[in-house]
């Protein structure tokens, strides 16, 4: 049975929330990666977004995120961009997010990534967020340190960053992100 729609969160930027993405999306989300494969791809991320076809998308979005939150980042009803939350091992979350180039350099992945981060603590009790960053991906960093993350783990080609809220239970094995 399908879940239930994540609700829609507004961010402290007028114009600017996260709406699930859904299969309705499907041609605006094609449109805004074939506009934006390389920046996307460029330092190894998003290989699949950066080769994405018509019908990759379709399947992509036709799948049910279970467990997961998937979003679409709209700025006055368009759709720039898209965050997820993923439920690797609750109350600890990892995510991804990226923003259509031309939209970059205004604060509003910071803050798309402070309003679910938000929704996270405050409606799921996420205690950590994780997300791993490609060395190189300084502008990714930079917005993950503006949000009180700090590095926690150097690999061979990212580092994991951490934000932390609240009393963690003990860990399980988190080697995802
Ligand atoms: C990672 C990514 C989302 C960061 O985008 P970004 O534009 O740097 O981040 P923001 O939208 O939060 O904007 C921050 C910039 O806006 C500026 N800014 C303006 N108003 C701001 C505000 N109110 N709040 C925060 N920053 C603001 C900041 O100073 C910063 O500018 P700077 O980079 O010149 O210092 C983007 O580079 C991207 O999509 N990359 C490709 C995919 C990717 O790498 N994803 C991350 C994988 S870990």
């Amino acid at each position: 049975m399908p879940r239930r729609r994540p609700p829609d969160l507004p961010t402290r930027l007028p114009g600017l929330i996260l709406r699930a993405l859904t299969p309705e999306d499907a041609d605006a989300y094609y449109a805004l990666l074939d506009r934006n494969r390389r920046h996307l791809s460029r330092l190894g991320d998003y290989q699949e977004e950066g080769d994405a076809t018509r019908a990759w998308v379709r399947n992509e979005l036709d799948q049910d995120p279970g467990p997961h939150l998937r979003y679409g980042i709209r700025l006055d009803g368009e759709l720039i961009g898209r965050i997820d939350l993923i439920a690797v091992d609750p109350p600890r979350y990892g995510t991804g997010y990226w923003l259509g180039q031309d939209h970059t350099g205004a604060g509003r992945a910071t803050a798309a990534c402070e309003a679910l981060f938000d929704y996270a603590v405050r409606a799921l009790g996420a205690t950590d967020i994780f997300a791993g960053v490609t060395h190189g991906n300084d502008r990714s960093a930079a917005l993950l340190r503006r949000l009180g993350f700090e590095p926690v783990a150097d690999f061979a080609h990212y580092t994991r960053f951490r934000l932390t809220r609240g009393q963690s239970p003990p860990r399980r094995g988190i080697e995802t992100v």
